[in-house]
């Protein structure tokens, strides 16, 4: 049975004990803060009971996924037996520095230690420690409880032993991890996330249209394809001839575009005001955290409705 320990229990870290606890797994705790892992375990009990509304606890029960639950009252008892430590510390290189430091020390020779860290290559923070090979980073889309994919990201040192691992785990868990060759700025996810969020920011600023009907371009348009399939599948099925046509085709238009896309702009606080003020026309800034747990539910329902389709459809 693989032990797991969460450092860190905030907005990640408690949707990570839902993963985990699903999956049957016993999970430890620990925050610094013995509030954030109260909060993490109301979360958990809401989200659970959520879960099973949709039929995603696997036929379990709320009441057995919060037994396996225990919140620890330091760092060294929540890790002291665990296989698997899944560190979501603030993201701020010093504190990820020091509780590295004091990890080396406390936890089993043979644990990996897996970092949700958004940005901060596992390089940055374990360059010093004793075992650092044994650490990587495992970097979710929050809220994981409902969105599956992680990033799997060694530094240079990383024992590849640790990737496959770490790759077997998500892989039991029912995540889908997808691994980098190397660190590199922004992962996968967040170079995708940043290359569109740059196009969007330049046709508000140049007046091409709203950040309103950004958003539907998306949530109406490329989004509903990339519901279940990426931007590679999407245009194999968009030429007769498959990718290789599509790419004869429109390549060079995609190429025209990508120079003149090519030099980035600053997000201007005027722009940012522009679009701040549109977006609270649709979400009043009260409304923002009701707007919240209305993304977490449709995300619910929408992966409850992706499984039902794809097994039905393969
Ligand atoms: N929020 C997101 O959308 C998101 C998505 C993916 C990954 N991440 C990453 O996950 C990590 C956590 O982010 P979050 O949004 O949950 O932050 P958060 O602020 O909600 O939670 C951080 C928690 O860490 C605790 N903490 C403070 N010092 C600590 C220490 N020394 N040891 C252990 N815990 C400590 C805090 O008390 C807090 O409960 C970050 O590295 C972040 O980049 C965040």
């Amino acid at each position: 049975m693989t032990q797991i320990a969460l450092v860190g229990c905030g907005l990640v870290g408690g949707s990570w004990a839902l993963v985990f606890a699903r999956a049957g797994l016993d999970v430890t705790l620990y925050d610094p803060s013995p509030a954030s892992i109260d909060a993490a375990m109301e979360v958990a009990r809401t989200s659970a009971a959520a879960l099973a509304a949709e039929g995603l606890l696997n036929g379990q029960t709320p009441a057995q996924i919060m037994s396996r639950l225990k919140p620890a009252s330091s760092l060294a008892e929540a890790v002291a037996s665990a296989d698997h430590i899944q560190e979501s510390a603030p993201e701020r290189l010093p504190i990820k520095q020091a509780l590295y430091r004091d990890l080396a020390g406390l936890v089993k020779p043979d644990a990996v230690i897996a970092s949700s860290t958004s940005g901060l290559p596992a390089s940055s923070f374990t360059a010093d420690i004793p075992g650092r090979e044994r650490c990587v980073v495992a970097h979710p889309i929050n809220p994981p409880h409902l969105i599956p994919l992680v990033e799997i990201i060694p530094a240079p040192w990383t024992d590849p032993s640790v990737v496959e691992r770490t790759d077997a785990l998500m892989r039991r868990i029912g995540q889908v991890p997808i691994r980098l060759s190397r660190e590199v700025p922004g992962f996968v996810v967040n170079r995708l996330q940043g290359a569109m969020l740059a196009e969007a920011f330049r046709l508000v600023e140049d007046g091409v249209c709203s950040s309103t009907d950004i958003d539907a371009a998306v949530a109406d348009g490329l989004g509903l394809r990339w519901f279940f399939m990426g931007p590679f599948e999407t245009i194999d099925l968009n030429a007769q001839g498959g990718i290789a046509d599509y790419c004869a085709k429109l390549g060079p238009m995609y190429y025209d575009l990508a120079k003149e896309q090519a030099a980035p702009r600053p997000w201007s606080d005027a722009l940012v005001a522009r679009v701040e003020t549109e977006r609270r026309e649709r979400t009043s800034a009260p409304g923002l955290d009701a707007r919240k747990s209305w993304r977490d539910r449709c995300l619910a329902r929408l992966v409850a409705a992706k499984r039902a389709i794809l097994h039905e459809e393969t």
